[in-house]
């Protein structure tokens, strides 16, 4: 709580918090730490192409291990598709620090650690892990962990941030069919496995049981993005969900889509009113999406929810968790009994959602004056406060609002 110490007082300290906060936001940028090594531009090239590079440079406590030019044209002579070389190099992203001195260290010899390509919701099992080898003699060996021999061994570091970001140069590039076989076309996606399969259960079972999933599936060709809520939060919702028509569960679900596909740096940068896929005529069924620095908020004139996790990110579709269910204003009504308290405490549920100075900024698409008092927090019935942040969260919340009219950037702070 010394932030909001910090939040409260002259604006001189604001100031100095937010040099801080800038210049932590900028820990590392990996096309910049390659481009010092011409022998890894192909590689490089592609962690852009591929829109690694920001999910690299989001992360800290990782290791990039690169291959050199004639590596990547091997692979680049399989003629995978786009999709499949971004699962590949994303197998070559591991998920913990390791430097020259780490990998020489490595306890017992060997050690498995999860890469990229185990977060994307596309490897299956333990595909996305790589088992490290510190052998006798001082080499270090890399293996899918399915392999039967070392597939690559550690040449040499390029680049070390400890505990940040390392860049090592290794020899080969680890061949998993799994990440080079070609993707299903959006199509054939199973939006439901998907789902199910990566902690938003009740949510895909709701959905599957309605006339939304056909919605969906149909607008997967063409460009989709789903918010889907997590499962604590869809099962403390259930009991209303139950209590909505038929028409109005499909709305509620098609609530939660979005008719084109938005990157997470797309959603960090298109903010302002968008429809979904239940909006059916101006101003029905629309949301707000806003981003804080890093955090991104979806608002509906009844609730405001977090996007907590990118589930599945490739064009066509996206498909992000979030930590509450969206409630449109055409099925739930706002509650008027809280007051649009511009200054709530710390302690409040969610303090960020009075007075936004960034809203709006970009579209300005949405009436002002319909906005303050139902944006407040109104949402907090029983059945929501179960699937709520920590109360820390909450707290920090009460930091981002004292600062969000200095910048976006402070939110920073709160990862
Ligand atoms: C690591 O990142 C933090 C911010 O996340 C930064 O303050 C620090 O300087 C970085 N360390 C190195 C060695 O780059
Ligand atoms: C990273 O560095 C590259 C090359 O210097 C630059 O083009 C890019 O804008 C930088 N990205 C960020 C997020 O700063
Ligand atoms: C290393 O091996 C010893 C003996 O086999 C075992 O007790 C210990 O837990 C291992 N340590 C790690 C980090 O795997
Ligand atoms: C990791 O590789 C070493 C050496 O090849 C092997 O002995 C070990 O069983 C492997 N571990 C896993 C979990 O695959
Ligand atoms: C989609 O995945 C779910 C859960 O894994 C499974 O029950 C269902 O049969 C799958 N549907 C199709 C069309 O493959
Ligand atoms: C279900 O609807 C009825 C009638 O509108 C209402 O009284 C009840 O509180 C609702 N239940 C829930 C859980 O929303």
């Amino acid at each position: 709580m010394q932030q909001l110490r910090c939040g409260t007082a002259a604006g001189t300290m604001l100031l100095a918090v937010l040099l801080l906060v800038s210049s932590a936001a900028r820990a590392h940028n990996i096309t910049k730490l390659l481009a010092k090594h011409p022998e890894f531009s192909t590689f490089n090239d592609y962690l852009t192409t591929t829109h690694l590079a920001p999910e690299i440079n989001r992360r800290t406590t990782i290791t990039v291990c690169a291959v050199d030019n004639s590596v990547m044209s091997d692979l680049l002579a399989k003629k995978l598709s786009i999709y499949s070389i971004k699962h590949t190099l994303s197998l070559h992203v591991l998920l913990d620090y390791y430097g020259a001195k780490k990998l020489h260290q490595i306890t017992n010899g060997t050690a498995l650690v999860a890469t990229m390509f185990q977060t994307t919701g596309a490897a299956p099992g333990a595909s996305g892990f790589v088992n490290i080898t510190n052998f006798k003699g001082g080499k270090v060996g890399f293996a899918l962990q399915d392999s039967d021999a070392i597939d690559a061994m550690f040449v040499k570091s390029v680049e070390e941030a400890p505990y940040n970001i390392s860049v090592i140069h290794i020899s080969k590039i680890l061949p998993s069919e799994v990440a080079e076989a070609p993707t299903p076309s959006p199509s054939e996606m199973n939006l439901t496995g998907l789902m199910s399969a990566h902690g938003c259960k009740v949510f895909a079972d709701a959905f599957q049981a309605s006339d939304a999933a056909k919605v969906f599936q149909e607008n997967a060709i063409g460009g989709l993005t789903i918010f889907c809520p997590v499962d604590d939060a869809f099962k403390a919702f259930l009991p209303k969900y139950k209590n909505l028509t038929a028409a109005g569960k499909t709305s509620l679900l098609e609530y939660h889509g979005l008719p084109v596909y938005m990157s997470m740096s797309m959603l960090k940068s298109n903010n302002g009113v968008m429809n979904t896929l239940a909006t059916d005529g101006a101003n029905k069924y629309d949301f707000v999406v806003q981003n804080d620095g890093e955090v991104v908020t979806i608002q509906t004139k009844v609730v405001t929810a977090k996007v907590t996790s990118t589930l599945h990110d490739e064009q066509p579709v996206a498909i992000y968790t979030i930590n509450k269910v969206l409630k449109p204003r055409e099925l739930f009504k706002a509650s008027p009994s809280l007051s649009p308290s511009p200054a709530p405490a710390p302690e409040e549920e969610k303090p960020a959602d009075a007075p936004k100075p960034h809203s709006r900024r970009h579209k300005g698409t949405t009436t002002p004056a319909a906005d303050s008092p139902e944006d407040s927090p109104s949402d907090e019935d029983s059945a929501d406060k179960t699937a709520d942040d920590t109360g820390s969260a909450a707290r920090l919340d009460g930091w981002r609002f004292v600062l969000a009219g200095i910048s976006g950037l402070a939110a920073l702070l709160l990862l």
